[in-house]
């Protein structure tokens, strides 16, 4: 039996930073209202044309993580990859990287479809498999490419101003001292809310795509992300609270024991209230959604990257990484740095 350590971190997002006032020119919002709200001031958006999608960006995140593990690419012994907005319907991204990245290995290439909590749900599968003793490196990407999919009109602007395009990267290796590296993760789902946030589109169970195509209807909205945000957001604050509560009690931990919670950027407003629930300081608590935005999959290991690369984490320290979204799904991880 061994442990899995986090061995390499990267992110990358695109260059276009899209402020709040940017999106006040084409939606009906203004910059008062999204920074009331979310927290928000700036996201990226990829350029048309520029060639960023989804597999690009988390390939350019997972070159950072590598050359941070200090491993060459064909030492990867598997591969996931978390997003809700894969570059195509299918295949799924990972294989996607396997090809960019040049391995000469055909490893196995998994992709997980659990949208925000969609990294903690990657890390925990690669957990697994790493302490077992099946695979010593996994390459786990969350990548999100949000701007080509929403709707840019006032119709969508509850939806629209909060999401942005970015990856994140992590090398998971083999550990053989059990006190350090990933001590457990959580997982859980409640589908009964699966519609509260969803994108219907272009969903096989519902609609023909032949009638889709004979529709051609431009008011379609099927095909642009829906979220009924004040029930999520209550759901949001109560299972992420419970599931970091899952996580210490699992490992007989305390809050007082934290040294860097990483919370999935959906909404600062949830961090913050996170954050007041268990009276950590500011610097036990790392947010990034002023300038990217939700990211969903992407957010949680753009953060802990930025986290780490700012010396925000260090070796012994207990990281607690926790995610909440649309399925619903949620999940936390605890880590011994
Ligand atoms: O990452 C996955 C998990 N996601 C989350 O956890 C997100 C959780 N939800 C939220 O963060 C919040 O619900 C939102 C930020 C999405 C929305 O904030 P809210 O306070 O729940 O606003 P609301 O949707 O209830 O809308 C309140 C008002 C409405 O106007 P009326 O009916 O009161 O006149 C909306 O039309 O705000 C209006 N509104 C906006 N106004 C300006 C909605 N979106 C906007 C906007 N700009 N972008």
């Amino acid at each position: 039996m061994y442990h899995s350590k986090i061995s390499g971190l990267g992110y990358y997002v695109p260059e276009n930073v899209v402020t709040n006032d940017d999106l006040s020119k084409v939606i009906d919002t203004n910059d008062a209202w999204i920074q009331e709200r979310t927290g928000i001031q700036e996201r990226r958006h990829v350029i048309k044309g520029d060639g960023d999608t989804t597999t690009t960006m988390g390939v350019k995140a997972a070159k950072a993580a590598i050359a941070r593990a200090g491993i060459a690419n064909d030492d990867i012994d598997f591969i996931i990859f978390a997003t809700l907005s894969p570059d195509y319907y299918f295949p799924g991204p990972g294989v996607l990287v396997q090809r960019d990245l040049g391995l000469t290995r055909t490893v196995g290439a998994l992709d997980v479809r659990n949208q925000c909590s969609g990294f903690l749900y990657a890390i925990s599968v690669a957990d697994q498999f790493i302490k077992t003793g099946m695979y010593k490196n996994i390459l786990v990407i969350g990548s999100e490419l949000h701007s080509t999919g929403l709707d840019m009109t006032t119709r969508g602007r509850n939806v629209s101003v909060i999401f942005g395009d970015g990856a994140g990267a992590a090398v998971l290796t083999r550990e053989e001292d059990l006190t350090k590296g990933i001590l457990s993760t959580h997982l859980h789902s409640e589908g009964q809310f699966a519609e509260e946030l969803s994108l219907a589109a272009p969903g096989m169970g519902r609609r023909w795509v032949t009638d889709i195509i004979a529709d051609n209807d431009p008011d379609d909205i099927s095909y642009y992300p829906y979220m009924n945000g004040q029930f999520v957001f209550k759901n949001a604050v109560q299972r992420l609270a419970e599931v970091v509560g899952e996580g210490l009690a699992a490992n007989n931990l305390a809050v007082s024991d934290i040294d860097m919670l990483i919370p999935h950027q959906a909404n600062l407003r949830i961090a913050q209230f996170i954050q007041h629930k268990f009276q950590l300081p500011d610097d036990k608590i790392h947010n990034n959604i002023m300038k990217y935005g939700n990211t969903t999959a992407a957010s949680v290991p753009i953060a802990l990257t930025e986290a780490w690369e700012l010396g925000k984490i260090k070796a012994g320290d207990l990281v607690v990484l926790a995610a909440f979204g649309s399925g619903f799904t949620w999940g936390s991880a605890v880590i011994r740095w």
